[in-house]
């Protein structure tokens, strides 16, 4: 019995309940009815709530996976005029000054690269690697890349470092320059990338369209040399 004095219930039943319960009868039938509809409110209750539950967290698991599951992110959004993210040469980039802009509402970064910016490769191979990673080279020469903020390890968001102009995650070390080549660490590719346009002078991230396939950079594919500052501890 519970403190209230009524039965729930998971409670024991009394010997007097047994009794009448196990003896047959008018009032056994009632008292197996009474218990009947609790369990089945109880179990019913439980059901919801656990189909609520998991509906919630496949709910959330999707929206983080999949940039397209609804929402404003999802589509393509405009973060801003061009003049809004000034280029610079990426070791010089400084993190929503020049070079790399962060942009909350896309969950990504803007990376825009100076005309002078130095590659490693050239012509078509350039050209090639661009397309490959969605770097739009732009008519004054400059290029420009929108980089998802997920670590394509764990998942975790990927902070830029002025310190050693790259992105460090903090959960496991995952390195990438400023373009989103690997460097280094656990991840087992280069950072994702959005689709990215222009329209009237003013910056399109298409947040549906993902680009999850750039590999480790080898010596054929790599666009950017290693940043010489080393990432402090901290
Ligand atoms: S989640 Fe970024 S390194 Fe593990």
């Amino acid at each position: 019995m519970s403190s209230n004095g009524s039965h729930d219930d998971m409670s024991p039943i009394t010997p007097q309940q047994y009794e009448i319960l196990h003896g047959g009868g008018a009032e056994a039938s009632e008292i197996a009815r009474q218990r009947l509809s609790r369990r089945r409110f109880l179990r019913r209750s439980m059901l919801a709530v656990w189909g609520l539950s998991a509906t919630a967290a496949v709910a959330g698991a999707l929206y983080y996976m999949y940039p397209t599951s609804g929402g404003d992110f999802g589509s393509a959004q405009t973060v801003g005029k061009k003049t809004d993210f000034p280029a610079a040469k990426p070791e010089e980039v400084a993190l929503n000054e020049k070079g790399v802009f962060y942009v909350p509402a896309a969950r990504a970064y803007v990376i825009h690269l100076a005309s002078d910016a130095s590659y490693l490769l050239s012509g078509q191979n350039l050209a090639d690697q661009f397309a490959l990673e969605n770097v739009v080279r732009d008519s004054d020469g400059s290029t420009w890349v929108a980089l998802y903020q997920r670590c394509v390890h764990l998942g975790c968001t990927v902070p830029f470092r002025d310190d050693c102009v790259s992105f460090k995650c903090p959960c496991h070390g995952s390195h990438y320059n400023v373009n989103g080549e690997f460097l280094d660490g656990p991840a087992p590719r280069s950072l994702d990338r959005f689709d990215m346009s222009f329209k009237d002078g003013e910056v399109v991230v298409n947040t549906g369209v993902l680009n999850a396939n750039v590999q480790h950079p080898d010596t054929t594919t790599q666009l950017l040399a290693k940043p010489t500052k080393e990432c402090s501890a901290s």
